[in-house]
């Protein structure tokens, strides 16, 4: 790792099409060894499109597992350690799949944003636990725009209106949020060990969440642990948690945009003028025809 507290003076990256998905190089350089990563059977994958939840549900599972256990890596190292970003490469920084190789947890918990179609297949093939988190289109774009504002390992975002179009065109890394989350939604159909969370159901009762969630996993924390656990996860101790809130990463300036930025729902309503709000249902329902997902942009 580079010495803390140094910045990285990454150039930001173009955007190019991948295999069909509007990716950047930061994210498919490790391409061979992320496809050949061996998962095991315990492995738990956490998977998201960008800024639906991620670091949130990260800490939780950590915390399940090894808050109790492990209080220690609660204080000493940070999410982005304890749960790897398997498809991330920076110079002079750890690899996602290096970091992931290195845990020493049972289960290892591991994070990526990858479409459903370029999970490596060894996590299929050992049947792994799936979380998967959505988020509402209108605030994610919304995360996503501030997120890319502040941090260098993704393009330049542009103005608000030209970020809006690109977002509902597909093009930011990672590709479209459609595609991502009706595919992932396809994948829980056949693949039975997916869990499919909504960030805005996170919001509405974190507790009911987390009990869904222990049931999946096969666990059943006690009511004090669990308070903990509520209590860990809340937006604002995670912001005040130099452990979770990103600031001890070397890619991001908070001084543009803190990565623990609002953390709720709604926020779309201020940032879309009304004619862009219009803009957007008309294309959305274009999109969006499975309708047994349905997402909710208010609570
Ligand atoms: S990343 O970079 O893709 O891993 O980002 P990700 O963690 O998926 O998403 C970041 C957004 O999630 C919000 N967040 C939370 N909201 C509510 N409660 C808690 N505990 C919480 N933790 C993270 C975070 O603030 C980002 O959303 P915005 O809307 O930008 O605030």
């Amino acid at each position: 790792m580079s010495d803390p507290g140094t910045k990285l003076d990454l150039p930001r990256p173009e955007i190019f099409d991948f295999h069909g998905v509007t990716m950047v190089h930061y994210f498919t350089d490790s391409w061979e060894k992320v496809q050949n990563f061996q998962a095991r059977p315990d492995d738990i994958l956490i998977a998201t499109y960008p800024k639906a939840g991620t670091t949130w549900g990260s800490l939780i599972l950590d915390l399940l597992y090894f808050g109790k256990t492990s209080p220690e890596r609660q204080t000493s190292i940070p999410i982005y350690e304890r749960v790897p970003f398997l498809e991330i490469t920076i110079p002079s920084m750890d690899s996602g799949v290096d970091l992931a190789e290195k845990l020493p947890t049972t289960p290892r918990i591991i994070k990526t944003h990858f479409p459903v179609q370029f999970v490596p297949k060894s996590f299929w093939e050992q049947n792994c636990k799936v979380v998967y988190v959505a988020r509402n289109a209108k605030d994610n774009m919304v995360s996503y725009f501030h997120f890319d504002r502040m941090n260098s390992v993704q393009p330049e975002p542009g103005d608000w209106n030209s970020y809006f179009h690109r977002f509902m065109e597909g093009k930011l890394t990672f590709g479209s949020w459609y595609d991502h989350v009706n595919n992932w939604w396809k994948k829980k159909q056949t693949y039975s060990n997916l869990h499919y969370m909504f960030y805005e159901d996170m919001i509405e009762d974190t507790g009911r969440e987390i009990d869904k969630l222990c049931s999946f996993l096969g666990l059943s924390p006690s009511a004090d642990d669990k308070k903990q656990i509520m209590n860990g996860v809340q937006f604002d101790n995670m912001k005040k948690n130099n452990m979770a809130n990103y600031s001890t990463i070397l890619v991001m300036d908070f001084k543009v945009s803190p990565f623990m930025r609002k953390g709720k729902v709604g926020d779309w309503k201020n940032h879309f003028t009304v004619a862009q709000n219009e803009e957007f249902d008309e294309d959305y329902k274009k999109k969006m025809k499975d309708h047994t997902l349905q997402f909710r942009t208010e609570i």
